[in-house]
């Protein structure tokens, strides 16, 4: 199924386009890894919306990314519960471990580095989201086991791509 025609279906279940917008945008970021402009006026097009409307959801939610984002991307909540627990603390930590500043992503394409707001999730603080994942009550050993994992992750994964290669290629 292309693109269009997961979002035609979506848009389908909405009495109003408008409000199909946000299934929209997560179809074409998981069809494209992250939402350049082009992207976005495509999903406008296909909706038949002002593409005004679909940026100004693409710009707004942190779920979205208008930029490539790393293999990982690290949001670290830097709302009250999560700063008192620590979050400016790991958040310093993170920037040390990783090399990168707040915003950034590793050369090597593994983790984005972003802070968010509350992810609703105070009485677990500090928490931090990778991908659909929650990960919380995290201190300095935490965050290092987790990026440990991650990194191994990753390592399973080119693994995994480099023996799927055919001999020839
Ligand atoms: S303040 Fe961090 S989850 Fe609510």
């Amino acid at each position: 199924m292309t693109m269009r025609e997961k979002i035609e279906e979506a848009a389908a279940r909405y009495p109003d386009q408008r409000s199909a917008i946000m299934p929209a945008l997560l179809i074409a970021q998981e069809e494209h890894g992250h939402l350049p402009g082009p992207v976005l006026e495509e999903v406008a097009d296909i909706l038949g919306v002002e593409r005004i409307w679909v940026y100004e959801l693409a710009t707004f939610y942190t779920l979205f990314h208008t930029e490539p984002v790393g293999m990982f991307h690290l949001q670290l909540c830097n709302n009250v519960s999560c700063m008192l627990c620590g979050s400016e603390d790991l958040l310093g930590h993170l920037e040390t471990v990783l090399g990168i500043r707040k915003g950034d992503t590793t050369p090597d394409g593994l983790f984005t580095l972003s802070t968010v707001e509350c992810l609703g999730a105070c009485e677990m603080a500090p928490v931090m989201q990778v991908g659909d994942d929650y990960h919380a009550h995290l201190d300095v050993m935490r965050i290092n086991a987790l990026l440990d994992r991650l990194r191994a992750i990753a390592g399973a994964a080119s693994v995994e791509r480099a023996s799927a290669r055919v001999p020839w290629e």
